[in-house]
């Protein structure tokens, strides 16, 4: 009998970063700690790993970033306050948290790029396949993606990486992708890459978001990646190539690294690192939670109205 390949379990979240787009509110707060209504951006991030099937998160930090590690930990002297207190509905919200999955840290020293940070998680992924999900990038609860892309992954092999397609104008913000149909209509061939190209040169307007589902392989190639743009070593440059050595290869060993391949994500997605993103995050989940939305909305609709 052959045995079926182990299910992914491994959440990679590089927050390493420095934040600056958010300075001062970054200067000593990391930014995935930023609340988006009453949750750290960063919770919602680990929550969509869980609910997709990933029960083992490696973080990855730097300095400034222990309020990262208090927040998926226990706080007994608040836990025994809310309990004296008598306080079930807060203590149950600190509780949450610290319960959600297995957490672990590892420091990436020098914030040298996001490819680096990934690499930072080699020795605990080990020679399986992983995701990775940006501490910073939100993607609303109810429009599932990262689930879609382990399907992808355990069926296709190699990498996945998401895709959302942007107004042309703004691609040279983003990793962009050149691209080829597959059957499937939400998924296509990743034929090569380009971080953060003149909207004149973009193969596409598909931009790279903050998801991927990883082959181990992808270690060995962001070993020999130098740095690039920025001077940081750069995940894209890192897939570029895996996708390229797969497009071009004659042998089994040129292929082991596996295709790269995208899922083209249409759903509501948030750079909370990016300030009217991150604006438009709080006014958007704000207005469609039960406990606050009824009376934010109708605010809201008279600020609109009436004061704009
Ligand atoms: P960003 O490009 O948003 O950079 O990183 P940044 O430094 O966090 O923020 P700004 O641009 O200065 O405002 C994308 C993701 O990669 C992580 C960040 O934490 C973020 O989740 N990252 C980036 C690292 O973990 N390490 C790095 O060296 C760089």
């Amino acid at each position: 009998m052959t045995q079926s390949p182990l299910r992914i379990s491994k959440a990679v979240i590089p927050a390493a970063g420095l934040g600056t787009r958010f300075l001062p509110a970054t200067k000593a707060t990391p930014k995935e700690m930023l609340p988006v209504v009453d949750k750290p951006a960063i919770q919602y991030v680990v929550e969509e790993a869980v609910s997709a099937g990933l029960t083992d998160v490696l973080m990855v930090t730097g300095r400034n970033k222990r309020p990262l590690e208090d927040h998926f930990d226990r706080n007994y002297e608040l836990e025994e306050a809310l309990t004296r207190k008598g306080d079930a509905e807060r203590l149950a919200k600190v509780q949450e948290s610290s319960d959600l999955a297995t957490m672990h840290y590892v420091r990436q020293g020098d914030p040298r790029g996001l490819g680096h940070a990934v690499l930072c998680a080699a020795p605990h992924v080990g020679d399986q396949p992983f995701a990775v999900l940006l501490g910073d990038d939100l993607i609303d609860p109810r429009d599932p993606l990262l689930a879609r892309m382990i399907e992808v992954q355990e069926r296709e092999g190699g990498s996945v990486i998401a895709l959302m397609e942007v107004d042309p104008a703004q691609i040279h913000q983003y990793g962009c992708a050149a691209v080829e149909p597959t059957g499937d209509s939400d998924v296509v061939k990743v034929t090569n890459l380009v971080e953060k190209p003149d909207a004149s040169e973009a193969p596409s307007n598909l931009a790279i978001i903050g998801r991927y589902v990883l082959g181990p392989g992808i270690f060995d190639i962001l070993r020999e990646t130098a740095p690039g743009r920025g001077n940081e070593i750069q995940l894209t440059d890192a897939l570029e190539k895996l996708a390229a050595r797969h497009q071009s290869a004659t042998t089994a060993e040129e292929r082991l690294g596996g295709p790269v391949h995208g899922v083209v994500f249409k759903g509501r997605r948030y750079d909370t690192g990016d300030r009217s993103d991150y604006l438009r995050a709080i006014v958007r989940l704000a207005c469609e939670r039960e406990d606050l939305g009824p009376e934010f909305r109708s605010w809201l609709r008279r600020y609109v109205t009436e004061e704009m």
